[in-house]
């Protein structure tokens, strides 16, 4: 791995990825989103991992997609390397995963913390789609994440206009899940990750597919969809455990079966 660090046990149960392209400020080329793709393939079927972090560290999270890649390229060549394909595997990860943003998370950047599930931000992050200002727009989910996540006239904005915002504006527009100061981000973050790994993981991946559901379908097949995991999470003995210890009142042992 060139431009990303994994460590699969960063903690207990805990993966932690880093971007590391720090002199184009994590600038995410077509090489570093294979990585990405490859360690996320990797990390979703070891079962040492219950949950996944990203990050950028503490200067920067990702500056975008790269432009100087991107600068002469014709749409057949756009086409016909579709490096959003890559992308794709964030979306079909099934375990969860948590963004920890510190500085720029601009255009691909901002769409990268937005596929993840849950984006914890220090008091230094600050978003944008700015792909306006260089004449193009967002391509891997922005129109459409931002959307979901913040609502229209605010994703119109952004959108539009290319302006950035601060980690405190986008915990009022939901983008965000906490504010931290930028010397206890990554300590939060893994607080939020323990919090999570301690939890049943066959019930994790299927509470999140559920979740993700409601953006891909209308609310009866999203409760319909819901209610099949629900059933589907009483033939895991991490079910059977859960309930039995909190009837027997002792923490339960979960073993992700
Ligand atoms: N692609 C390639 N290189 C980038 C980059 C990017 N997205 N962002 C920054 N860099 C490079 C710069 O070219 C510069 O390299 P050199 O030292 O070789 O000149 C280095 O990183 C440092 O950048 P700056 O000198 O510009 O740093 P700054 O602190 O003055 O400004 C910034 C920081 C505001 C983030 C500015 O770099 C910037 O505006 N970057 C581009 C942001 C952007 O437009 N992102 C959207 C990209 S398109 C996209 O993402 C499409 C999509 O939907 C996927």
């Amino acid at each position: 791995m060139e431009f990303i660090k994994v460590n699969p046990q960063a903690d207990k149960f805990i993966a932690l990825i880093e971007l590391n392209r720090p002199k184009e400020l994590n600038a995410l080329s077509r090489q570093l989103m294979i990585e990405i793709r490859d360690a996320l393939r990797e990390l979703d079927e070891d079962d040492n991992v219950r949950v996944i972090i990203l990050t950028g560290g503490e200067k920067v999270f990702a500056a975008g997609a790269d432009i100087k890649q991107m600068a002469t390229a014709t749409a057949i060549d756009m086409f016909n390397i579709d490096q959003f394909s890559t992308w794709d595997q964030i979306k079909k990860t099934k375990k969860p995963i948590i963004a920890a943003v510190s500085g720029f998370a601009l255009g691909g950047g901002c769409e990268l913390a937005m596929t993840c599930d849950m984006i914890m931000a220090s008091e230094t992050a600050k978003f944008g789609q700015p792909e306006i200002k260089i004449g193009t727009m967002p391509g891997a989910g922005g129109t459409q994440r931002l959307t979901r996540a913040v609502g229209k006239v605010t994703a119109m904005e952004l959108v539009l206009t290319g302006k950035f915002i601060s980690a405190n504006e986008a915990l009022g527009y939901g983008l965000v899940n906490r504010v931290v100061p930028v010397e206890v981000l990554m300590q939060e973050t893994f607080n939020l990750a323990r919090e999570i790994a301690k939890q049943s993981p066959v019930a994790i991946k299927l509470a999140k597919e559920s979740v993700n559901n409601a953006f891909n379908s209308t609310l009866d097949e999203g409760l319909i969809f819901e209610r099949k995991n629900f059933y589907l999470t009483f033939a895991s003995e991490d079910q059977k455990e859960g309930m039995a210890a909190f009837v027997e009142k002792r923490v339960p042992e979960f073993k992700g079966k």
